[in-house]
């Protein structure tokens, strides 16, 4: 019967599809954007989220520039963040745009986990630890470097605020860099570091446009100054 086969058929799409994510949350399959964003938001339907499948979710997603360039809008003085999916509210994902020599301050991840992963160029991510207690002013404690990696195409980083602190720079001064982030759970400020004192600034953290659209002038230049 017609019916029959119509709703075989759509069984068959939908045990795929699940399977498909299944292999992607072992990390034995790949994605596309629209495939990881759904997955994305089946991991984070329980309470507790299992971040190694996070992981596994984002390194399967294979970066296609027909796929994110439309969230992909540079500034040419700073580097950009740009909303994807505000994952019902358990995570943001986001394309971050780093023109040639464009950097992050020293900053925190407000308690949240962040999964990062290059889409084009490279980026180095350095590592600091955390400042002892003594912040003050007249007791100034430069941050001490943990390590240091460059990331090339499609490799995945992770860092929460029991690994330390970092700083994300494009090292290159003559190709841009795009990367994916995931941030969960989503937050609106960290706090930014100065490496020779340790002292930390709090520090609102916009967006630069949101699912492809640039945002007014006003809410971009709410960044913090510390931001690039
Ligand atoms: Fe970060």
């Amino acid at each position: 019967m017609q019916v029959y086969n119509e709703d075989h058929g759509l069984l068959c799409v939908s045990r795929e599809k699940l399977l498909n994510e299944k292999n992607a949350r072992q990390g034995k399959t790949s994605l596309n954007l629209r495939e990881l964003i759904n997955a994305l938001h089946e991991a984070f339907k329980t309470e507790h989220v299992n971040i190694d499948e996070i992981k596994n979710l984002m390194a399967s997603y294979k970066s296609n520039p027909s796929e994110w360039k439309i969230y992909a809008k540079f500034d040419r003085y700073r580097y950009t963040r740009n909303l994807v999916d505000e994952g019902n509210g358990k995570f943001n994902l986001m394309v971050l745009c780093w023109g040639e020599g464009h950097g992050s301050g020293i900053h925190d991840h407000a308690n949240a986990h962040c999964v990062m992963k290059i889409l084009q160029g490279e980026l180095c991510e350095t590592r600091y630890r955390w400042p002892g207690k003594c912040t003050k002013e007249e007791d100034p404690e430069e941050l001490k470097e943990l390590e240091r990696n460059t990331l090339g195409l499609n490799e995945i980083c992770y860092i929460n605020d029991s690994l330390g602190l970092h700083r994300v720079e494009n090292p290159s001064a003559v190709n841009p860099a795009v990367s994916l982030h995931l941030y969960s759970p989503p937050f609106s400020s960290c706090s930014v570091f100065n490496k020779l004192t340790g002292q930390k600034t709090s520090c609102k953290v916009t967006f630069w446009s949101k699912y492809g659209e640039k945002r007014s002038r006003e809410i971009q230049g709410a960044r913090c100054p510390e931001d690039n």
